[in-house]
């Protein structure tokens, strides 16, 4: 029936925050990347239709999920169990850390975090990256008026060619697809033991569907091609 919280019907409409390559970004005015394709597969292996996929900055995609906007967020989201106070994630769909991304041939080689003392340190706003720099502000590593807040990671990597920023903290995967190509590279990496999860309202018994789909797509290698297709 239409009244229940899931939207009441078949259609799953998806969102995500691009600017994340390859997760998800723009080319050519298109919306791509491996949570597209994988979060669309899933959906229809699932038995649901993929409706509208709506672009939103990340710190208000949960929000956006929560009100109704979207059903299923797919924006390289690392579960959280503050997160999971909001809202919920479907079964983990891949691992990461976070990597410190300099400019290249800057007079910044950090190899710790130690080294980034005294530096402009920026991330994406809520995004666990920004957690790592505000762990460095508040053990005294970095002043907070050194801290810069980016809407998305595009915006931090312009500002770290043009030194307006001496650091990122962005997850390695994305990190890697910036530096090649764009003249910043990786100093060091932070693990974090992070894994991403694809988000649904709590009240949403859909997300038992998808889950069932994910590890039918990890058995049967449609999983493994959307790795290759992406990432190699
Ligand atoms: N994994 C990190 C987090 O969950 C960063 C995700 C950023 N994703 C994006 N689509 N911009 O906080």
């Amino acid at each position: 029936s239409d009244d229940s919280d899931d939207g009441g019907n078949n259609v799953i409409n998806p969102g995500t925050a691009p600017g994340f390559p390859p997760f998800e970004y723009t080319q050519d005015g298109e919306l791509v990347g491996f949570d597209v394709d994988l979060a669309e597969a899933a959906i229809e292996r699932a038995g649901y239709e993929v409706g509208e996929w709506t672009e939103i900055e990340f710190d208000s995609l949960i929000p956006s999920l929560t009100q109704g906007n979207v059903d299923l967020v797919a924006a390289a989201m690392t579960i959280t169990e503050d997160r999971q106070q909001q809202i919920a994630f479907t079964d983990p769909y891949y691992e990461s850390d976070q990597a410190v991304l300099v400019r290249e041939g800057g007079d910044l080689s950090p190899e710790s975090v130690d080294d980034l003392a005294g530096a402009v340190v920026g991330a994406q706003s809520g995004t666990t990256g920004q957690d790592e720099v505000e762990a460095l502000v508040d053990d005294g590593t970095v002043a907070a008026d050194d801290v810069r807040q980016y809407d998305n990671y595009t915006l931090g990597v312009q500002d770290l060619e043009n030194g307006n920023v001496d650091v990122l903290i962005i997850d390695i995967p994305v990190a890697e697809n910036f530096a090649d190509g764009r003249a910043v590279t990786i100093a060091f990496t932070i693990e974090t033991g992070e894994v991403y999860g694809m988000g649904m309202r709590q009240d949403d018994d859909r997300l038992a569907d998808i889950n069932d789909a994910l590890a039918e797509m990890q058995e049967d290698g449609t999983y493994d091609e959307l790795v290759t297709e992406w990432f190699e």
